[in-house]
């Protein structure tokens, strides 16, 4: 087991494992097919869905704590979820544009949504081990795991029963036995 609880980590891996997920479902479909355009839209807007929900859940929950422990890096931090969050509405600025477009201007519109898609998804990875390293540093330096569980239940009350089954089956399917253990064990003792 890891020396301190980790709740960062486990959440991160979904998401990335959503966002490599829908760039590779990006990369396979035919835009030139209507269809398959709105196959696209609905699994941008899924992943975006998460991003934004989490990124909201960190500012709200995480954030407040981590300006006390560390002002600088919850600059730093807000700084980058407005940028990230600027990326996404630019990617979904797009997808009413596909949806309006003739088949051949779909498909070189499909090209640019990969392309701006990548970009977020770059940035992303970037972004969160950024918080795995100094974050985490910080909250395990001012924080007990109590505390830190503490956090974990308020988001788990934020997000609530219906939408948290998702959130579950987006981490579970991505993190390893002793997360998935640690994570079960956290959410079973709420605050
Ligand atoms: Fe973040």
């Amino acid at each position: 087991m890891p020396a301190h609880m980790d709740i960062l980590t486990p959440i991160h891996k979904g998401l990335l494992s959503l966002l490599f997920d829908t760039a590779k479902s990006l990369g396979r479909l035919d835009f030139a097919s209507s269809i398959q355009a709105a196959i696209a839209e609905r699994e941008v807007r899924r992943c975006t869905s998460f991003l934004r929900e989490h990124t909201n859940n960190e500012d709200s929950r995480v954030r407040p704590t981590l300006l006390r422990l560390a002002p600088a890096l919850a600059s730093t931090m807000l700084a980058e979820h407005e940028q990230l969050e600027q990326e996404a509405v630019d990617v979904e600025r797009l997808l009413p544009d596909i949806a309006a477009a003739n088949d051949a201007d779909r498909v070189e519109l499909g090209i640019e949504l990969r392309h701006r898609f990548d970009l977020l998804l770059a940035h992303h990875v970037r972004h969160t081990t950024w918080e795995e390293e100094e974050v985490n540093t910080a909250l395990w330096a001012g924080l007990c795991d109590e505390e830190l569980a503490a956090i974990v239940h308020q988001v788990v009350a934020d997000i609530g029963p219906t939408r948290m089954c998702e959130w579950d089956e987006l981490v579970i399917s991505a993190t390893n036995r002793q997360e998935q253990e640690a994570r079960s064990a956290t959410h079973r003792t709420p605050a």
